[in-house]
């Protein structure tokens, strides 16, 4: 048993997606959440640079006392969860683009995965697709985490970028749409209006909170169920309506 809090850390406001099935399935815990507001977004840095960040971040959480580190962005997992591991002795869960249970479903036509050009570049995603890949198309959305950053999540701005961004892909058939990171679930009503009614938006939140739970388990690291669910904010950009928008995005019901 550990009543210490867990750490989760994004470049901003996508890890919020993933907090939340964490407080579904673990509602017991405590929680600190990160968010990288100043040095966002991940997506277009080099991997180096995103290490450093991320690095900072991890650091950051773990002198706070966090007893598990979620890396609730897909982008940083790629360029920095290998390292950190090495690194570092307390469980650390990243993320992957949910293209493994997109592949195992039934039905034909393409899979879209949407992600950020990093995540897409990297290594962790070509092994990815070299197992699951047979029918998926890397979709690099550049601009789309900038909506969800600066609360446009539907509207003519949000389906202008869509528009461009999936217009190639309109006319042929698509099987799955995987949201390769964590901001895009926060657009997921934008996101299906390209789509016909029933084409499924996978993420990985759900996989990556019962990973964190298999660890604490592993570990000995849950908490003891009495209490739990506090949950405290932190950014590296020093305005408070930042802080204001990480609450409003867990009380979101997208
Ligand atoms: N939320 C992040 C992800 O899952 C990345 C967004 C960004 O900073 O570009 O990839």
């Amino acid at each position: 048993m550990d009543q210490r809090p867990v750490g989760f850390l994004d470049s901003g406001l996508g890890g919020i997606s993933v907090l939340r099935e964490a407080l579904q399935q673990l509602p017991h815990e405590d929680y600190l959440y990160y968010g990288d507001t100043a040095n966002a977004p991940y997506g277009d840095k080099s991997p180096e640079e995103i290490l450093q960040l991320t690095h900072r971040g991890v650091d950051k959480l773990t002198a706070l006392g966090c007893k598990a580190i979620v890396i609730a962005c897909n982008t940083a997992t790629s360029a920095a969860a290998g390292r950190l591991r090495q690194e570092l002795c307390l469980p650390i869960i990243g993320m992957e683009p949910a293209l493994k249970p997109a592949a195992l479903l039934e039905g034909t036509g393409s899979i879209l995965v949407m992600a950020t050009r990093v995540t897409l570049a990297l290594p962790k995603f070509q092994t990815l697709m070299e197992k699951y890949g047979e029918n998926a198309i890397p979709v690099p959305c550049p601009g789309l985490m900038e909506c969800v950053e600066s609360g446009k999540l539907e509207g003519d701005e949000v389906n202008a970028l869509l528009g461009k961004i999936l217009s190639p892909y309109r006319r042929q058939p698509v099987k799955a749409v995987v949201l390769g990171c964590t901001h895009y679930p926060f657009l997921r009503k934008a996101i299906a209006s390209f789509f016909a009614p029933g084409v499924p938006l996978i993420d990985g939140n759900a996989g990556t909170v019962r990973q964190l739970k298999r660890r604490l388990s592993e570990e000995n690291l849950l908490s003891d169920g009495l209490a739990g669910g506090r949950i405290t904010y932190l950014s590296s950009c020093e305005d408070p309506k930042v802080i204001e928008r990480m609450q409003r995005m867990l009380e979101l019901n997208s």
